[in-house]
């Protein structure tokens, strides 16, 4: 099959683009669909999708990524309660609305999260002059966010006093959003790409959160989505993005501002890009991947250990820590002090990586001490002293991301790592376990309790748990590892070996 040919239709249409693994997804779903069609070739169900808008909705709501949950990186929610929307609110006649727009947002839970914690924050009346919409492209998501019943997985970050307090339970791990906020949230199909489908959205908008889908798209989608969101801004609008999104953004289309380590976009006359880009110090490239560092045989780094494993240096952003030159025009200015964390953590996690464990140490240890509620950072500490044998320090620094974040995957991971190097089965079991449904797309999580059974004899969990890692790398999941500071460079297919033969093993 021509998959490229098919590639580019979907990029065009709605920006999505798919790399190797990707495109092993997009053929598979295409072969489906033309199957169910009774349709022979690859080009009439080209054709198809070109001519009916219909199919073009069903194929894409097989391909988007839907993946959120409520109260996804509150620090940006918070921005928006405690100084976004009181600044637009200042600004409105009386009888004005205020339009917040949740772009890409999936099943939902984005838009539910801010309306629940508008309403936590000014009270009920927000109602009468507050109008939030979730827009995307998936219109089979959009069905589930209208229903709005969500299971385990979107509550992952949440307290539990905030699912029984505004959701009701409609069967057993089922549980529905109240009324109130179902009736609050506007759900519309959209495609970000189509400039004329986002004004019709009712423009003009005075925030947007836009976060985790521009991972999906190249920059020149990217930049063209930016531009579509800027032309339906009101004056003075903002933007929310994620915090791994913000370096692919700073097109200089919107200006960059940042409060309390978050960034954002503001929709500013008085941003003239000319003179910004004047003002603006070099890009700060992605860091080159070093060459193939020596596998360690004990720590987080190495944790697969039939396979060599590289490792590469994450930009800090990729870290939930942007780091990028400041600009220097007064709005702009980013706080001397943030920057100087910044570049503790990239020199830590620089020397981490280097494998000078000793060196990082120091280094990391400040950064926490300055920076108590930054969970990357914990993280970074933790991994770094598994590497020097301090278990007892590391457990305890997991535990005290968990307390932050109990939703902390990578935390989980650690601490699973960490009893199995204790030959504490049971305790790694538990770990691993968390993790998997933390994230039950996280095949790392998946593949470590794979080996905990196989360590165990436990013949078919292990058995099961290395296919539903393999299922999970067949279907294009090799980035969702849950370690993020360490990401692995070796390729799905060596990864999909490694599965096979541990079945193949036991
Ligand atoms: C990973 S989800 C992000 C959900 C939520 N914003 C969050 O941060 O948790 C990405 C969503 O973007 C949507 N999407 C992708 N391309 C789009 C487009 N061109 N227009 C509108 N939505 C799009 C996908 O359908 C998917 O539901």
């Amino acid at each position: 099959m021509n998959v490229p040919l098919f590639e580019n239709i979907i990029k065009s249409h709605c920006g999505l683009t798919f790399d190797g693994t990707r495109s092993q997804v997009l053929e598979k779903v295409v072969l489906e669909r033309m199957a169910m069609l009774n349709l022979a070739s690859p080009e009439a169900y080209a054709v198809l999708i070109q001519t009916s808008s219909l199919e073009m909705e069903t194929l894409v709501s097989h391909l988007t990524i839907n993946e959120t949950y409520f109260l996804r990186e509150p620090a940006s929610i918070d921005l928006l309660t405690e100084r976004l929307f009181p600044e637009i609110m200042a600004h409105k006649a009386a009888g004005e609305r205020i339009v917040i727009l949740s772009a890409g947002c999936a099943t939902g839970e984005e838009p539910y999260s801010l309306a629940i914690r508008l309403l936590e924050k000014f009270g009920p009346a927000i109602v009468n002059f507050t109008t939030i919409i979730g827009i995307d492209v998936d219109v089979r998501a959009l069905a589930i966010a209208r229903k709005g019943i969500y299971g385990r997985h979107s509550f992952r970050g949440v307290p539990p006093e905030f699912k029984n307090k505004y959701f009701d339970k409609v069967e057993k791990n089922l549980f529905q959003i109240k009324e109130c906020f179902r009736k609050q949230v506007d759900f519309r199909a959209c495609n970000l790409l189509k400039i004329k489908e986002l004004q019709d959205i009712g423009a003009p908008i005075d925030i947007v959160f836009y976060r985790n889908v521009s991972i999906y798209f190249n920059d020149p989608v990217r930049r063209s989505i930016f531009e579509n969101f800027s032309s339906v801004l009101s004056e003075g609008g903002y933007l929310v993005v994620s915090f791994i999104e913000i370096l692919h953004h700073d097109f200089g289309i919107l200006s960059l501002n940042e409060e309390n380590g978050v960034f954002f976009f503001q929709k500013s006359l008085q941003l003239k890009f000319q003179e910004r880009r004047k003002w603006r110090g070099p890009a700060v490239e992605p860091k080159k991947r070093p060459d193939r560092l020596p596998a360690s045989k004990t720590g987080p780094m190495a944790r697969l250990d039939q396979t060599p494993v590289e490792k590469s240096i994450v930009p800090p952003s990729a870290t939930g820590l942007p780091d990028r030159v400041a600009d220097r025009e007064p709005a702009l200015v980013v706080d001397a002090r943030q920057q100087q964390r910044n570049t503790l953590f990239a020199q830590a996690l620089a020397l981490a990586l280097q494998r000078k464990f000793a060196e990082a140490l120091p280094i990391i240890r400040r950064f926490v001490q300055e920076n108590a509620t930054v969970t990357a950072g914990y993280a970074l500490l933790a991994a770094v002293l598994i590497e020097l044998r301090n278990h007892a320090e590391a457990k305890t620094v997991c535990r005290t991301v968990l307390q932050l974040e109990p939703w902390h995957i990578e935390a989980r991971l650690l601490l699973g790592l960490v009893a199995r190097q204790e030959a504490d089965a049971k305790e790694a079991q538990a770990q691993f376990m968390e993790a998997s449904y933390l994230d039950p797309k996280c095949w790392l999580a998946h593949f470590y309790l794979a080996e905990t059974y196989r360590t165990v004899g436990n013949r078919p969990l292990a058995i099961q748990e290395y296919r539903i890692s393999e299922n999970i790398l067949k279907n294009g999941g090799k980035p969702n590892h849950g370690l993020t500071l360490f990401p692995l460079a070796c390729s799905a297919e060596q990864l999909l070996h490694l599965c096979s033969t541990s079945i193949m093993r036991l």
